[in-house]
């Protein structure tokens, strides 16, 4: 027998209860599409070919499934005429886009079960070929059969037939083991099974189903695999089961990671992509998102209340009350609480953005400190260099962005303005307040604020008998005489 899988994907529905502009199978669970979950699960088993059969709103799922895997064939069925007429489709796309025919095992499943894994999907095929059926499909027990086909047995246990539930008996509606719609199939009987199936029931379609007691007719083996995690077979069709199976999904995930040695303290607020990876001995705080192509190393420290999109965390940092995307975080370095890294952020190890500073698209070197109260747009903060609090780097002269250099082991004082392009060169100071329009040299003090002017006796003068007045004269008697200078520091 031949070894060959092709694999379909039915993703022609119209998805008409999620009410909405995007394609059903373009929804996501866990950060990914509910047809990537799919074509993932397929890649899974080793398929050799995988078509994927569109229709409605097919210009996005075209789009997407193109872009993401271009090795997937694209059938289109202009017509949901069933189940059935969707198979038939892709094995004529097939016939033209293959020498000779399709042989081996044929895997048929949907874009709308997104919990559906490649180990099930594997099972079931080597399950079927290893049995040497004609088709075997997967079922499982549910609690309410309600809507789906019903697995018709005979009185030794041997499958005979799928009913659809709007084609069944009353009898027939009490089985509680129902077809998942996933299935392999051999491929010569399904090229011919599927050119003889016939409309004539209660949806006026063409029933993939019906191959069953086709098969069963022509004297050929049939069976079923019963997969215990209903879950895995449960499928779309409305916001609520998107959240439902989004919630299950996340349920896996954050096992899985605790399981691999990673502490989350409070897995029903936490949520991770199934693309995010994470190390060891990393703790993740209650109310963290970890989304998107995150990753984070060993022994890390993230959240509470923190949102990283496409982030890389090195081992041993500390992400607290974060929001951060498509950034870096070098090993050992600590951001928040409260801090925005915007994309392009790059720190290095060990450096430090501390409360309500936000930076985009700018590299803060190892060991450098942006702690206090700052935006830092396009510019370089060399390593050990200290940005005081409430700095603000004006990147953007009101038509173009420009970028800035901070050299290593500078200190700039508070409340600094960095008019950009500027740079301050290595180990050089700056002044409280100052506004940075010209480069300062290495080792260079800058100040740009004029001299201070104190004018004594002000507040008598121009006051007289406010609570400052009064202040000030209490101050004068105690300390003669005074001058109305500001107390040392
Ligand atoms: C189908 C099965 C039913 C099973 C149920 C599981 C048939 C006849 N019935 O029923 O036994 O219990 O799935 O959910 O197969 N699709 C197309 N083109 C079409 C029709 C459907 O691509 O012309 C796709 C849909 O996008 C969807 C999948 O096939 O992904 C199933 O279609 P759906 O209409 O949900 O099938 P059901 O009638 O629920
Ligand atoms: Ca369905």
């Amino acid at each position: 027998m031949s070894e060959q899988v092709t694999a379909i994907v039915l993703a022609a529905g119209a998805g008409t209860r999620m009410k909405s502009r995007r394609a059903k199978v373009l929804h996501e669970v866990a950060g990914r599409s509910m047809i990537e979950h799919a074509l993932q699960a397929v890649a899974g088993v080793g398929a050799q070919r995988t078509v994927a059969v569109v229709g409605h709103q097919r210009e996005q799922v075209t789009e997407a499934v193109s872009t993401a895997h271009p090795e997937v064939l694209l059938a289109v069925q202009e017509e949901q005429r069933g189940t059935g007429h969707a198979v038939a489709i892709a094995l004529d796309a097939l016939d033209g886009a293959i020498d000779g025919r399709v042989e081996g095992t044929v895997l048929v499943t949907y874009a709308d079960v997104p919990l559906l894994t490649g180990e099930t999907l594997t099972t079931l095929v080597a399950e079927h070929r290893d049995a040497g059926r004609a088709v075997t499909i997967l079922s499982s027990e549910v609690a309410d059969p309600r809507g789906y086909g019903r697995i018709l047995r005979d009185a030794d246990g041997a499958v005979t037939a799928i009913r659809e539930d709007r084609d069944a008996t009353e009898a027939e509606r009490a089985v509680s083991e129902i077809n998942s719609g996933i299935l392999a199939v051999d491929a010569a009987f399904l090229a011919r099974a599927v050119r003889s199936l016939d409309s004539g029931n209660a949806q006026g379609e063409l029933y993939l189903t019906d191959i069953v007691s086709a098969a069963v007719g022509e004297g050929l083996p049939v069976g079923a695999h019963v997969l215990e995690d209903v879950w895995q077979t449960e499928g779309v069709n409305d916001r609520a089961q998107l959240a439902r199976l989004g919630r299950e999904l996340n349920r896996r995930l954050v096992a899985h990671w605790m399981a691999e040695g990673v502490t989350v303290v409070d897995p029903a607020t936490t949520w991770i992509d199934s693309m995010v990876s994470i190390g060891a001995d990393t703790t993740i705080h209650p109310g963290t998102q970890l989304l998107g192509a995150t990753s984070i190393g060993e022994g890390a420290t993230i959240g509470p209340d923190t949102t990283l999109v496409n982030l890389e965390v090195g081992d041993d940092a500390s992400v607290v009350r974060t929001h951060a995307t498509d950034a870096v975080i070098g090993a050992g370095a600590t951001v928040g609480p409260f801090s925005y890294l915007r994309p392009g952020t790059v720190l290095e190890a060990g450096a430090k953005v501390g409360a309500f500073v936000e930076v985009k698209n700018s590299t803060i070197g190892e060991g450098a400190k942006v702690p206090h109260l700052s935006y830092v747009g396009d510019a370089d903060v060399g390593e050990g260099a200290n940005v005081g609090a409430g700095t603000i780097f004006a990147n953007y002269d009101g038509e173009t962005k420009h970028r800035s250099r901070i050299g290593r082991h500078a200190r700039t004082a508070s409340n600094n303005t960095f008019v950009a392009p500027v740079e301050v060169g290595d180990g050089a100071f700056t002044g409280a307040g100052a506004t940075i329009r010209e480069d300062v040299p290495p080792g260079a003090l800058a100040v740009s604020a004029g001299p201070q002017r104190t004018m004594g006796g002000w507040v008598a003068r121009k006051r007289p008998g406010s609570a400052s007045a009064e202040a000030a004269e209490r101050a004068a008697g105690q300390s003669e005489p005074s001058d109305g200078a500001a107390p040392g520091e």
